[in-house]
């Protein structure tokens, strides 16, 4: 449990990498490492809703994934079925509301009414809401975020000066929630590939040369107390 005196970042986003080099570690094939992934994803996730983290933000698959293997994306896929079923049972007693980022029309039908359930049956949870970024990139929502600007340019609604941050930040998926605090990438790479990018003008990052597999609460830990010794300054002094 963390220190009384610890500062609990209000969000934070976890790319969770390394699967893939886990499972070659252990001499298993790649998508045993996914399924390792998977279930740390449910540890992690409880332990951050209950030292009171507000926000979690989850990079589950990338707009860049499609182009693994055929039966790597596929069991992939059967993953995120499993773990959302299981979701649907298990997170409702945690008190934390599920929301997926990304564009979800590129699932199966299958799986995106799954995700439809889960958002629908977790709404009313007034936990830390977890967000994850399935189908997921930064440009892509920027994108998305410019179109939906320039449409209601084009309806008449808005006029192109009028747009702020603040009015563009709504029209991204994590639209009304505060900005990433921290952003952690255990894996030992040390790039933020498309996660996030407008929301992260000003997260702290940190980096560990653990693979998702292996991380455990305690790192999470080491990385909110790594965050605290930071002095956030937002571009001031
Ligand atoms: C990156 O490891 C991981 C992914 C592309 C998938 C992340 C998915 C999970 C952790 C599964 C579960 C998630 C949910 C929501 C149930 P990698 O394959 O890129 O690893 P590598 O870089 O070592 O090859």
């Amino acid at each position: 449990m963390p220190d009384k005196n610890m500062n609990i970042p209000v969000h934070i986003g976890i790319i969770m990498d390394g699967n893939g080099r886990w499972a070659k570690k252990h001499f298993q094939p790649r998508q045993l490492g996914h399924r390792a992934g998977a279930n740390n994803f449910r540890t992690i996730t409880r332990y951050a809703n209950s030292i009171g983290v507000r926000y979690l933000t989850l990079y589950a698959f990338s707009t860049e994934n499609w182009q693994r293997p055929k039966d790597e994306v596929g069991a992939l896929m059967r993953l995120f079925k499993d773990y959302l079923r299981e979701a649907l049972r298990d997170f409702m007693d945690e008190n934390i509301r599920v929301r997926f980022i990304g564009d979800r029309s590129a699932f199966d039908k299958e799986l995106q009414e799954l995700m439809e359930e889960v958002e629908q049956a977790s709404a009313p949870k007034t936990g830390m809401v977890l967000n994850l970024a399935m189908n997921y990139g930064g440009r892509a929502e920027i994108l998305r975020a410019a179109k939906s600007f320039a449409e209601s340019v084009a309806k008449g609604e808005r006029a192109p000066f009028e747009l702020t941050e603040e009015m563009f930040s709504r029209l991204l998926y994590t639209g009304g929630q505060p900005d990433p605090d921290l952003i952690i990438r255990p894996s030992g790479e040390e790039r933020i590939s498309n996660f996030l990018l407008w929301q992260c003008a000003y997260t702290e990052f940190v980096y560990f040369d653990i693979l998702w597999p292996d991380f455990r609460p305690e790192d999470l830990l080491r990385a909110i107390d790594i965050y605290n010794s930071r002095q956030r300054r937002f571009g001031g002094v």
